[in-house]
């Protein structure tokens, strides 16, 4: 058996876990030969690739990023390299070319619904989710999210204070695109008292009103905002458009709104930080080490059993699978009778209103 593997999408802690995982479980149990497919999707068209074995994948565990590489913006489907072109049948020319009995595809909801069509096409392939987000379908944890939660709670720590030695209202964006798991739970982890969400209304005014009780009693403020929380015009805040990309908008600014908005209104200094890409880089916490090798067993078992077009999960505490068209294209939000959402609300989180 020859199995080929490849990370697309935007990197994340845990990657090399993956591959380390299908790489040992598919040649200590199958006796299989892996090959690396380098660069995501672009490596098919460009044909770029690399064995794989024991030697290859030591040391990879605790290693950041990924060993293969990455791409955001490559769609076979719809090939930049080639004015929006159909390439599909050069990739799959390739996967013929190198005798691949079958594709692991590490990524997010752009790269399972580019494995989706592959599959249509009668590729056997499995997909095993990645993101920080933590924003994707029919699994409740995806790795790297753990790692960036771990991020963002230990700058809250440290912002903290700071916030407190100059009365400050201190403001934390964070990651996330349309989905506000990684700051409810950094905002959690990390103590903030004003959590906003793209899940729930912010209205400026009550988080203005709310730092100014705290200004009265506490003297400082922590407030942690997703990327993808709307402020009062309802309108999210673009950092940049990436054509050709599977998805397009790239969410960034709306903590240096919130901070133009809060100064206009408070007596207390205001500043924000943007934590951007540090909460994607950098080594997988032990979490998201054991949830990486878990789900790339996973998908050599998937692999071994012939069981494509399917992308591992995880319910509860279960490893499980579900066929990859019921996930690519939807978002996973936080639902706003959620569990943590309660907790945040019972101890005095503010929420945005
Ligand atoms: O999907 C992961 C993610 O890190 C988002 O949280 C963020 O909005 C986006 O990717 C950033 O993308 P890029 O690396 O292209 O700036």
């Amino acid at each position: 058996m020859h199995v080929g593997i490849l990370t697309g999408g935007g990197d994340c802690p845990g990657l090399n876990a993956v591959i380390r995982a299908v790489t040992l479980a598919l040649a200590n149990e199958a006796g299989a030969r892996v090959t690396g497919i380098e660069r995501g999707f672009l490596g098919l068209l460009t044909r770029q690739a690399r064995p794989l074995d024991a030697n290859a994948v030591q040391g990879l565990l605790a290693q950041g990023g990924t060993v293969l590489g990455t791409h955001n913006r490559c769609d076979p489907f719809h090939y930049f390299g080639a004015q929006g072109a159909d390439c599909s049948g050069d990739a799959l020319a390739y996967v013929g070319h190198l005798g691949l009995d079958a594709l692991v595809a590490i990524g997010g909801d752009g790269t399972m619904a580019i494995a989706q069509r592959f599959s249509a096409l009668g590729l056997p392939v499995v997909g095993v989710p990645k993101t920080i987000d933590n924003d994707l379908w029919h699994t409740d944890r995806s790795f790297g999210f753990d790692s960036a939660v771990a991020v963002v709670a230990e700058a809250l720590d440290r912002l903290e204070t700071t916030a407190r030695s100059h009365g400050r209202v201190m403001i934390t964006e964070t990651m996330g695109r349309y989905a506000g798991w990684i700051a409810l739970e950094g905002g959690m982890a990390g103590a903030a008292d004003v959590i906003l969400l793209p899940e729930l209304p912010v209205d400026v005014e009550a988080v203005a009103e709310h730092c100014r009780r705290r200004e009265r009693t506490a003297g400082h403020t922590l407030i942690c905002i997703a990327e993808g929380a709307r402020l009062q015009d309802g309108a999210l805040t673009v950092r940049e458009v990436v054509a050709d990309s599977p998805d397009p908008l790239r969410l960034g600014g709306v903590g240096q709104q919130l901070q133009q908005l809060l100064a206009a209104r408070l007596t207390s200094e205001v500043r924000n930080t943007l934590l951007g890409h540090v909460q994607r880089g950098g080594s997988p916490t032990p979490f998201d080490r054991v949830l990486a090798t878990r789900f790339g067993y996973h998908a050599a078992q998937l692999v071994r059993g012939g069981r494509f077009g399917r992308m591992v999960t995880l319910q509860g505490d279960a490893i499980a699978s579900v066929p990859l068209d019921e996930v690519a294209g939807r978002t996973r939000n936080v639902p706003p009778d959620h569990a943590l959402i309660d907790a945040a609300r019972g101890i005095g989180v503010m929420l945005g209103t």
